[in-house]
């Protein structure tokens, strides 16, 4: 018996270290994987995460979720990030025992209603099943202890618009109901995860692990490292979704700061997070009874990289 994290993901190749990471983690109990569209179409992303639960040996239940954003359309998948099949490309064999019986913000709210104050979320992709969650019991951040999300920016700029991270930007309606909500919230946006870099040499130790899992990861993201190589000359690729999670169990390798923060639903601006740091002057600031959260602000990159091969070499499968 663990900590207790639901794993809420949109795999993505990205998506699949943090999840291998979370679920091999010895201090942790991931109770349940619950997957939004995002890199890819709903069904994709599922599909993926019942492939990472064999490959990883895990027994987690997945819980399949939102199909689109909240108000809006589906968009463009990145599909020249992530593979046509969201996973490297590699022909994976067709996961087996697909079981899906409850919906993914019905799974959170039954959880968060069965272990009160214990269920800490892991967020890596749209945030709209949290939003999902919240819409329909308003008074569910009683019981949340937590939320860590991979996404938005503070002064990075944006990845997928000069001022939107990928993941605000698929859903603003539902990251800005989020951040309104009580929920205590921790942001590992873009200003940590762009110093992160999982480099080719240390892709190479992960094949080199006693273990399949591993090799598994290596393989799945050379389409993904192709892609960083390509198009900004990198030799590795950044951590996203990874740095998340290892925020979740090494708060210590970043600081953090204590901000309000809104999402721009405007169409030139969508999914811009807009952040009012804490007890700095704003000329203006909207009054909507909204929190502070925690924002990352910096990252010890070495620890972060070095904490993921200890888990792997130690604890994949
Ligand atoms: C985020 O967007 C997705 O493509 C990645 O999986 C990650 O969660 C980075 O902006
Ligand atoms: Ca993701």
């Amino acid at each position: 018996m663990g900590i207790k994290v639901i794993f809420d993901t949109d795999p993505g190749i990205d998506d699949a270290f943090a999840l291998f990471y979370t679920l091999s983690h010895p201090e942790i109990e991931v109770i349940g994987i619950t997957t939004v569209f995002g890199n890819v179409p709903i069904d994709i992303s599922t599909e993926n995460a019942y492939i990472l639960k064999e490959k990883s040996e895990s027994n987690t239940p997945v819980f399949k979720g939102a199909s689109k954003p909240l108000l809006r359309p589906n968009g463009n998948f990145p599909y020249f990030i992530h593979g046509d099949d969201g996973l490297g490309n590699i022909n994976h064999a067709r996961p087996k025992n697909i079981k899906e019986n409850i919906e993914a913000s019905d799974f959170i709210i039954d959880s968060a209603y069965r272990y009160p104050g214990e269920i800490n979320i892991i967020a890596i992709g749209p945030l709209t099943n949290i939003a999902n969650v919240i819409n329909k019991d308003p008074k569910i951040w009683k019981i949340i202890k937590s939320i860590t999300i991979m996404g938005g920016s503070w002064f990075a700029g944006g990845n997928i618009s000069p001022v939107a991270e990928a993941n605000i930007y698929n859903d603003p309606e539902a990251a800005d109901i989020v951040f309104k909500s009580k929920i205590p919230i921790t942001m590992i946006g873009l200003d940590v995860t762009h110093k992160v870099f999982l480099t080719n040499s240390n892709i190479k130790s992960l094949a080199s692990f006693k273990n399949n899992s591993g090799k598994f990861l290596k393989d799945i993201s050379s389409f993904y490292v192709k892609f960083y190589k390509v198009t900004k000359n990198m030799n590795g690729c950044y951590f996203h979704d990874a740095t998340a999670a290892i925020a979740f169990t090494n708060p210590e390798f970043f600081d953090f700061k204590k901000g309000k923060v809104f999402v721009s639903q405007d169409s030139l601006t969508r999914g811009q997070t807009v952040v009012f740091e804490s007890k700095k002057f704003h000329e203006t600031i909207i009054e909507d009874n909204r929190q502070n959260i925690n924002i990352a602000n910096k990252v010890q990159s070495k620890k972060v990289i070095k904490k993921f091969l200890e888990i792997a070499e130690n604890y994949m499968k």
